[in-house]
């Protein structure tokens, strides 16, 4: 089975063609393109220009995985399914129009959650896709994809199944930008949340403390980065929530105490071994309170593993203690499963095949849950 997988959640632009077998997937296209340099200078995610990038990104993207060229016919529903994607109408229309439908059995596309115009982008760009070519979609959560390419290893352009049976029931853990959850993982497809945060996510911590520190965006690898060199210690920050018996987080008490001592001391900003100390002790506080709320929750449902996922895993210190600490196995995901993608789409797509829709079922939801 051949899946075009699509990703636009928040800030990149990914597109994965994959091809089956069994358990495993033949990786044939995958790119990211990042908005990064776009949304450096707001310190956070501008949800029109994210936009309008999806718009320019997405057929730039599709191209590559064209071959064939013919004369079509486009259907005149395509232009009332675009007709908010100004900016991409003209170009996927062309593409449409120029190349022959590709050997292509579903579609695989993050409905939520996430921002709303970056998922709608999306969402018309692969119903256009769909309506034309008459593959169906599948509906994809982005919290159970960032969980489920954990289960894989990635060489040679295979990602190849690394879980067993034996690993069920897990905690999955998942950290981003946007969220913060554990969930009970049964199996795969059976979920349950059994911890969120309250208010701000871990990766948005990491975000906005680089910003308070003058380090930009993202802020997760900025504030990572520093704490490697630190030398010098600082007075500790708290550790939210870290003693409460639930399994919820809540980061941004942690945030205004960074915001804080920063007014208190603003010129400490320009003393570079004041900056790596400060990010080695936020580094630090994340750390101390998800590894904590992981392993109780872990405990309390006696689970074989923990699964993670979501950009903030990128973070080397974080795998490091959680490893260390865990005493069960742990999933991590590839390098290229970290932050957003498409491969993770294309595995939560396969293993949700039966869901397949026509393309007019299909709809955004920025708030869905697993
Ligand atoms: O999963 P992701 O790419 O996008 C969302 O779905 O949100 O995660 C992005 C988040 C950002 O907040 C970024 O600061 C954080 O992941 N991040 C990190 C690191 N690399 C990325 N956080 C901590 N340490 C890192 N090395
Ligand atoms: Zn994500």
């Amino acid at each position: 089975m051949k899946i075009l997988a699509i990703e636009t959640s928040c800030d990149d632009t990914a597109i994965a063609l994959v091809e089956t077998e069994n358990n495993n997937f033949h990786v044939l296209f995958n790119m990211v393109l990042s908005q990064t340099e776009i949304h450096h200078k707001w310190g956070g995610i501008h949800p029109s220009l994210a936009r309008r990038e999806h718009q320019k990104k997405l057929p730039f993207l599709l191209e590559k995985i064209l071959i064939k060229k013919e004369n079509n016919k486009v259907k005149d529903e395509i232009k009332e399914i675009l007709k908010r994607e100004e900016i991409m109408l003209p170009t996927v229309i062309s593409l449409l129009e120029k190349y022959k439908k590709p050997d292509i059995d579903l579609i695989a596309l993050t409905v939520g959650p996430g921002l709303d115009p970056s998922l709608w982008t999306g969402v018309n760009f692969a119903k256009a896709l769909s309506c034309q070519w008459k593959i169906p979609i599948v509906p994809v959560n982005h919290i159970e994809a960032h969980l489920l390419i954990s289960l894989f290893s990635f060489k040679d352009g295979l990602l190849r199944l690394k879980s067993k049976e034996s690993d069920f029931p897990a905690m999955g853990l998942v950290v981003s930008g946007g969220h913060t959850q554990l969930i009970l993982m049964k199996d795969i497809g059976s979920y349950e949340i059994v911890g969120e945060t309250r208010d701000d996510a871990a990766g948005e911590c990491f975000d906005k403390a680089a910003r308070i520190l003058g380090l930009g965006y993202p802020g997760g690898p900025a504030i990572s980065a520093k704490a490697e060199k630190a030398t010098r210690s600082v007075e500790p920050l708290p550790r939210p929530m870290l003693n409460q018996k639930n399994h919820n987080f809540s980061f941004s008490g942690l945030k205004t105490a960074i915001l804080y001592r920063h007014k208190k001391n603003p010129e400490r900003i320009k003393d570079d071994e004041h900056i790596q100390a400060e990010s080695k002790e936020i580094q630090q506080a994340i750390i101390d309170v998800l590894i904590s709320k992981t392993l109780s929750a872990a405990k309390e449902y006696k689970v074989k593993s923990i699964i993670t996922g979501g950009g903030v895993i990128s973070n080397k210190e974080l795998r490091r203690q959680l490893v260390e600490k865990a005493e069960m196995k742990v999933f991590f995901p590839v390098k290229e499963g970290r932050t957003d993608n498409a491969l993770m789409i294309s595995v939560a797509g396969y293993y949700n095949r039966k869901k397949a829709v026509k393309y007019d079922m299909i709809e955004a939801s920025p708030n869905l849950r697993v």
